[in-house]
């Protein structure tokens, strides 16, 4: 069993885009830009933009964070979106998921510009990853990409179980491993037997927050298990959708919770920020 280490992984990719950076700078003038929208007050969320903030100052780049009282309405997220796109400093909006109740998130994530549109949520760069194009992919699953990429895990012809169908992880990691050649079942809530469909793929990736959902009678062995869940339990651990510690022996590669997927995530934003500040060119 190779357990897949994200975080140096994710270190590496890092590294490049700050040298990338550099150069830009150097040689064009140019500093990326990234601009993040929060709303409201919930503490995962304001972790992970924190996060997102500190990776955007450790590789150059200019960032933003526009954070927004629960009450705030609609129009004036979208007012504050429109100048985002306006903003020749800024090449990436984000917009931190989930939004309060009252706002229309699929909305809200038309109003991004695409070409800013570094999450990949936007039903242009969705369209087009759907029909193999060149556009903005949701950071986590391109973050499965590169691991996949990275460890030589072969995806042409393999049966891929995606565990989970959310606009955000489950429905990109698909189009992602079709567009690769695989075969993919996707699985959801509503699935009648997961087990019947987990256990007979060669690489099963979840992503759904339920922890310990993929038990060991679920996995074959010498699979491929990567895992997307974050869940922190009652002792305040985080730990993934995987039951890690039974599944693991079984396998020819596992991502740990944490250090595994997680790192990759932030990695490939930057990624994506990049590569929108290299289009101004
Ligand atoms: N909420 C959970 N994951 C994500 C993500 O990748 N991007 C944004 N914007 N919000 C999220």
């Amino acid at each position: 069993m190779q357990r897949i280490d994200g975080q140096s992984l994710a270190k590496k990719v890092q590294a490049e885009v700050a040298q990338e950076v550099a150069q830009l700078k150097l040689e064009k003038n140019i500093v990326p830009g990234l601009a993040v929208i929060l709303v409201g007050d919930d503490a995962a969320s304001q972790a992970y933009v924190k996060m997102k903030a500190k990776a955007c100052e450790g590789v150059g780049f200019y960032s933003i964070t526009h954070s927004m009282p629960e009450s705030i309405s609609q129009d004036e997220i979208i007012a504050t979106i429109e100048m985002m796109n306006a903003n020749p400093r800024i090449d990436g909006i984000l917009v931190q998921l989930p939004l309060p109740k009252h706002i229309d998130t699929t909305k809200i994530l038309e109003v991004i510009d695409p070409k800013k549109d570094v999450d990949g949520f936007h039903a242009y760069n969705v369209g087009r990853l759907v029909t193999g194009l060149d556009c903005f992919v949701a950071c986590t699953p391109l973050g499965v990409m590169k691991i996949f990429e990275a460890y030589n895990i072969e995806l042409k012809g393999k049966d891929v179980c995606v565990v989970g169908a959310s606009n955000i992880v489950g429905k990109p990691m698909a189009s992602l491993l079709l567009n690769a050649d695989a075969t993919v079942t996707i699985t959801h809530i509503h699935t009648k037997d997961l087990k019947a469909h987990t256990s007979r793929a060669d690489i099963v990736v979840v992503g759904v927050g339920v922890a310990g959902l993929i038990k060991e009678d679920m996995i074959k062995e010498g699979a491929v298990v990567i895992d997307i869940g974050i869940n922190r339990i009652a002792d305040g651990s985080l730990v993934g959708d995987v039951d890690f510690e039974n599944v693991s022996p079984k396998c020819s590669y596992i991502t740990p919770v944490p250090g595994g997927v997680g790192p990759m995530t932030i990695a490939m934003l930057l990624s994506n920020t990049l590569k929108s500040a290299k289009a101004r060119i």
